[in-house]
């Protein structure tokens, strides 16, 4: 998977190359219709493109969904609930997210150029093209063509089948002592220092509501997730969460399970149809309820 050519300007012309993952491009809104393409550019912000590699070979995974490019448009635009326009200093410690289910991960790219030190998530086979589109992302912010360059970028890929306890505490136990100046993952000697139970700043999920049989394990999975820390010294997970409404009896069920025990609010459709103009494309600001046992 990384076959990225050695020199800046074979990069560039490679670049060029790209297909543009343009909602508008075509007139029959299909969810497969930039499939064939190797190499997509994401335009994320009039000042802001991004470029991901995709392999349909790799199933639904493999793929870039337009639900990530809202996501990844809504996210560049209002980086944190707090404050629309801010973008984090580059202080310890820094803000932290997870991406489940990235597929090519251009979410959590996007979250890492904007400050977050970033974990993707996915099944494991889906960890090389993960790691891939990281390393695209550095290539192209070594050679001066990202518009974030200036920020730290801090993103690493992680299998994380949900469910599974052991793969959510060692994503957040690496990403705490990243945020805290702990470098990269490879030799750390203080992983049990961080606490297994703080939870991220952020998570993001888009279009991984479609397989009813997962609906409750991806519950279960933010809500280990979100827990709050043993001292509630770490402020409550802002999750995003995007997909497109295909069957309305799919989306009623996982809402109701969801609402059990986050909080849901779903972001206007004027906000959302300026960053999409596809109308089944939905968009949602998630908390886990306060007073939950743990
Ligand atoms: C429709 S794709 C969306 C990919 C990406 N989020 C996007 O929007 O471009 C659904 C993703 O969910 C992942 N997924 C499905 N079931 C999963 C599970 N049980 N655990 C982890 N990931 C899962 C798939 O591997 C796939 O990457």
């Amino acid at each position: 998977m990384n076959d990225l050519p050695a020199s800046g300007d074979e990069l560039t012309s490679l670049l060029q190359e790209a297909a543009v993952f343009d909602p508008a491009a075509y007139e029959v809104y299909d969810d497969y219709r930039f499939a064939s393409h190797r190499l997509l550019r994401c335009d994320i912000a009039p000042d802001a493109s991004y470029f991901v590699r995709q392999n349909f070979r790799l199933g639904k995974g493999g793929l870039l969904w337009d639900a990530a490019l809202l996501l990844s448009r809504y996210l560049y635009r209002y980086p944190s609930k707090a404050s629309s326009g801010e973008r984090f200093p580059p202080e310890s410690p820094r803000p932290t997210c997870v991406e489940l289910g990235a597929g090519v991960g251009l979410p959590g790219i996007v979250a890492a150029s904007i400050g977050y030190v970033t974990v993707l998530t996915d099944i494991r086979k889906l960890v090389p093209l993960m790691d891939a589109n990281i390393e695209l992302q550095q290539r192209v912010r070594q050679a001066g063509r990202a518009t974030t360059d200036n920020e730290p970028f801090d993103c690493t890929a992680a299998e994380l089948s949900w469910g599974e306890c052991d793969q959510m505490e060692s994503a957040l136990k690496s990403l705490h002592r990243r945020a805290r100046g702990g470098g990269s993952d490879e030799g750390g000697s203080d992983i049990d220092a961080c606490s297994p139970t703080s939870p991220p700043s952020l998570i993001l999920c888009s279009d991984l509501v479609y397989q009813e049989e997962d609906f409750g394990l991806l519950v279960d999975t933010l809500d280990r997730l979100c827990r709050p820390s043993p001292d509630a010294s770490t402020p409550a997970t802002r999750i995003i969460l995007t997909m497109r409404i295909r069957f309305v009896d799919k989306y009623e069920t996982f809402m109701a399970l969801l609402r059990e025990r986050f909080t849901v609010d779903e972001v206007s459709r004027d906000v959302v149809q300026g960053l999409h103009p596809n109308a089944d494309l939905h968009l949602f600001e998630i908390r886990r309820r306060c007073g939950l046992r743990r």
